[in-house]
């Protein structure tokens, strides 16, 4: 058995800051609320209604997870947004078109009393998009610093004993770390000069880990993924995740695809079609930002599959990810899937899947258990990218020698293995010796 992990209580306020006021992150605040009212259950929330089972199975011990670590408590949150677009979040959620008028209007004060603070947004990063609720500064450095500023008054003006940043935001054009990503002093010296490879998501990123708050990132963009952040996250002892939540189509990857290693079956193509009408659609129109979705979308195979292992199996995947913008569905997005397998003596075989899913719906709670969990993390004296927290992205951060682990059931385990292992209880490895113990 572990030692239990000495974990600071969670008393007092936890601010969660997001960054991007869309879909997403009014979906996740009004959901919250709701909750918090008895109006609604946390549907997809493992820190809400997941248990974790202890010890033996005869010991019949599951408490809920909730129970079992010390989180934050839902009425203990408060909620700031960074958005170039003003709305509030009742207005922003109205656009978003995700929940409808009897979830919104019994917290529409609530949700109006959310205001973005301004951003900072430069529509060469994003490019179908505007917005004037937009910070000016004499340069990259200059902006992250007045983030900074926002983070302590938020802290101060609502009382909060902690924070948590969720970058909620656009899917920034596609960028490759470079020569001012390597080092701190790079990335320092970069923002001053406004370098082009500093993207806005970066400097919440960079002002975030400063103020000692711990950052995830929704999206697929470097923001919280590179070196020169990583040595900051070390320094102030912050931890980070990321990146890209990981809810439709590539939840279903993740599922089947183990399946089929599993069972052995071979595989010669996958092609997933996407239909959407939303605002993460329209910017994801344009071919840089999709480029940066649809890396993350396509790494997921190459690491569950193993072809470098499994030649015959899995070889020669074709593997094909589209996303196309199409403004009559809204956020309920459609997944198509079809995937040409082949089984005993090499006959092949199809499988279908169509997901009419909705996709803020099943991101908003993984933002709250993120904020929940990076919050514990800090609390229990975890540091740097928290790799226990790969079941909630697309593209988990690994430690540069490492791959990532995207079977979900792997990361499932692991991540309940963690809060056992942080409680002092023994990790569960299905084994079964116990039963001779
Ligand atoms: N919904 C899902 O299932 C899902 C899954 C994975 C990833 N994501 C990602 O989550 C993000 C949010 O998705 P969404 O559907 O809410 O999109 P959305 O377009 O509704 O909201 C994004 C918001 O971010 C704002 N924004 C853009 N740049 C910003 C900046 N520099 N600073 C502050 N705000 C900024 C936009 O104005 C917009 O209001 C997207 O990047 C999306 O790709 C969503």
């Amino acid at each position: 058995m572990s030692r239990r992990t000495d974990i600071k209580p969670a008393e007092g306020k936890l601010g969660v800051l997001l960054v991007g006021l869309g879909a997403v992150a009014t979906t996740f605040v009004a959901g919250v609320e709701a909750v918090r009212r008895g109006r609604a259950q946390p549907i997809g929330s493992l820190t809400q209604l997941g248990h974790i089972r202890l010890g033996k199975r005869t010991e019949n011990r599951n408490p809920l997870i909730k129970e079992f670590v010390p989180l934050a408590a839902l009425d203990d949150l408060v909620f700031g947004a960074w958005d170039p677009i003003p709305d509030n979040a009742y207005e922003a959620a109205v656009k978003a078109g995700v929940l409808e008028a009897r979830d919104l209007e019994p917290s529409r004060e609530f949700l109006e009393s959310i205001r973005p603070m301004p951003a900072v947004f430069d529509k060469s990063y994003v490019r179908n998009l505007d917005g004037e609720n937009v910070k000016r500064g004499k340069n990259k450095r200059e902006l992250a610093e007045q983030l900074r500023e926002d983070i302590r008054r938020f802290k101060e003006e609502h009382g909060c004993s902690r924070l948590v940043t969720v970058w909620c935001g656009s899917t920034e054009i596609f960028l490759q770390p470079s020569e001012v990503h390597q080092t701190l002093a790079a990335f320092e010296a970069a923002m001053e000069r406004n370098d082009p490879q500093i993207a806005p998501s970066m400097l919440y990123a960079y002002a975030s880990i400063s103020e000692g708050v711990p950052f995830a990132n929704g999206a697929p963009g470097l923001t919280v993924d590179f070196p020169a952040i990583w040595e900051l996250a070390r320094e102030k002892r912050v931890p980070i995740a990321g990146k890209d939540f990981k809810t439709g189509q590539t939840f279903m990857k993740t599922v089947l695809a183990p399946a089929l290693k599993a069972r052995m079956l071979g595989l010669s193509g996958w092609f997933s079609a996407n239909i959407l009408g939303n605002r993460d659609g329209l910017v994801l129109d344009d071919p840089d930002s999709f480029k940066t979705k649809e890396e993350s979308k396509l790494g997921v195979l190459d690491y569950i599959l193993q072809p470098e292992l499994y030649p015959e199996l899995y070889g020669e995947v074709y593997h094909k990810v589209r996303i196309n913008y199409y403004p009559p569905r809204g956020d309920n997005k459609e997944g198509w899937d079809n995937l040409d397998i082949f089984g005993w003596l090499g006959y092949p075989m199809q499988i279908k899947v169509d997901f009419l899913c909705r996709d803020s719906i099943l991101a908003a709670p993984i933002v709250l258990d993120l904020a929940l969990f990076l919050d514990l993390a800090q609390r229990a004296g975890m540091h740097g990218i928290q790799e226990w927290l790969s079941f909630y992205w697309k593209s988990p951060m690994t430690a540069p020698e490492l791959y990532p682990e995207h079977d979900l059931f792997i990361q499932h385990m692991k991540l309940k293995n963690t809060l056992r292992h942080l409680q002092g209880e023994k990790e569960i490895t299905h084994l079964g010796l116990d039963y001779y113990e």
